[in-house]
């Protein structure tokens, strides 16, 4: 298993451009299950997320070939996914929730389908009954059977109206699962409370490539008009507005200097009003983000929100940046409210938190100390590395497979804006030759 070793007290520093989105190019992959004709998508990111995704495609009979960014999706015949049924295994589903995302294409085409439940994670319960109730609102009949969510319809599904709000806002998969299933079906759907995350807006723009008809992209009433059926299409992902967030946080947090490359900063507003607010300096263009800070950054409140507010994949970075700035912060968590699980790890480093229901008080400290820490998931994994940077000595970040689920090679991306960091093998105990 692999560790990150960070030594404190660089500055970053540099240009970099931001890799492929992790979040839009994995319903872009199973949007692949709506035609038999070939999905190309350029600027796919190296990461073991998409790795997962393809292997649950596999299974579905899609065929992919991956060269240099470049990924070539090809679904099976409808009518051989219908004489041969496959399944999305447990052993998939289960270590990436996004997969889930393959049901509604699945369920559309086919008429049946059958996908793990992906069960829960370090976020909290993470329910799928939105997926649930908008396919099921499509006519999909989905049942849990054997903890699988199948479906057995045996028709084309049928256009309806929905509504996919919860107290939490609007799910993004969801959107999306609800979304793709709605483009083949018979009929007109209307989506109301959809999520209007960038994401969202790529895949819609994907649809309307293959053939969809649908209307209001971007916004929170989506209009579909089912077509009978999609064809092939090419796409390049877009940048990742998260990648980029956490290296533009690290740049305000070590009084650093960071240029991110071949992002849109519409999608990073809330993030850079909230570094601006902190004391950064952000300048924009067309598609790249500045930030530079010479001085400590003031305490700043944040509350996680659906976008375009202040996204939950950043919050963690955020506490790192505030558990050393200047005064107290509030940071309320709105979309997953037990998402805190790297709280007790930044307590290791000598931060000063407190936590309250969906709350963490942050009292900002003069600097951290390094100590060996665990990572518990993809975010919180990369806000560790990024309070190695400002903490004194060296920090070591454990578990580090969380991070390379999302972020492609961070280790050598932080190294190239100057960071003291470096990859190594963590030593492990094998029982059977013990070494005392
Ligand atoms: C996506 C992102 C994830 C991000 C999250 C919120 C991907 C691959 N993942 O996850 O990085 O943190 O959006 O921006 O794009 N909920 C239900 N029932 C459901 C579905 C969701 O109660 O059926 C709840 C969730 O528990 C959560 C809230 O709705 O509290 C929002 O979650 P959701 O938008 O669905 O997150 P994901 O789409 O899974």
């Amino acid at each position: 298993m692999d560790r990150l070793v960070v030594n404190g007290g660089a500055r970053l520093e540099g240009r970099l451009t931001a890799s492929g989105s992790k979040n839009a190019v994995l319903p872009l992959m199973a949007a692949a299950l709506l035609t038999d004709e070939p999905v190309v998508l350029h600027r796919v990111p190296a990461l073991r997320d998409v790795t997962t995704m393809g292997l649950i495609l596999k299974q579905l009979g899609v065929e992919l070939q991956a060269e240099d960014g470049t990924l070539v999706l090809q679904a099976a015949s409808t009518e051989s996914l219908r004489d041969e049924p496959r399944e999305a295994s447990y052993d998939l589903v289960s270590t990436m929730r996004a997969s889930v995302c393959v049901l509604g294409p699945l369920v559309a085409r086919v008429g049946q389908a059958r996908v793990s439940l992906p069960g829960g994670c370090v976020l909290g319960v993470r329910p799928v009954d939105m997926h649930m109730k908008g396919l099921n609102a499509l006519g999909a009949r989905i049942e849990v059977d054997g903890g699988y969510l199948v479906s057995d319809v045996g028709r084309r599904l049928q256009g309806s109206r929905l509504f996919l709000g919860s107290t939490f806002g609007s799910s993004v998969l969801a959107t999306a699962n609800v979304l793709m299933a709605a483009t083949l079906a018979e009929g007109t759907t209307r989506i109301t409370s959809a999520a209007m995350e960038p994401e969202i807006v790529q895949l819609v723009t994907l649809l309307q490539s293959m053939g969809a008809r649908i209307t209001g992209i971007g916004g929170p009433e989506l209009l579909v008009e089912g077509v009978e059926r999609l064809s092939g299409t090419e796409m390049t992902t877009q940048g990742d507005r998260i990648e980029a967030g956490t290296f533009l946080i690290g740049a305000a947090m070590t009084r650093g200097d960071v240029t991110i490359d071949g992002v849109d900063p519409s999608h990073l507003a809330a993030v850079t009003d909230t570094l601006g607010q902190a004391g950064a300096e952000v300048t924009c263009g067309d598609d790249w983000i500045r930030v530079q800070a010479d001085r400590r950054l003031e305490s700043t409140d944040v509350t996680t929100l659906p976008y375009p507010g202040f996204p939950t994949d950043l919050q963690a970075q955020h506490m790192t940046a505030m558990a050393v700035a200047r005064g107290l912060s509030v940071i309320t968590e709105r979309i997953f409210p037990d998402r805190f699980m790297h709280v007790a790890e930044l307590l290791r480093l000598g931060a000063d938190i407190r936590k309250e229901g969906n709350q963490a008080i942050v009292s900002g400290c003069e600097r951290l100390s390094g100590a060996p820490v665990m990572a518990s998931d993809l975010r919180a994994s990369a806000a560790l590395v990024l309070a190695g940077l400002v903490a004194e000595g060296q920090t070591e970040v454990r578990r580090v497979y969380h991070i390379d689920r999302g972020y492609e090679r961070i280790d050598a991306r932080m190294a190239a804006l100057g960071a003291e960091i470096r990859r190594e093998k963590q030593p492990h105990l094998d029982p059977q030759r013990p070494d005392w």
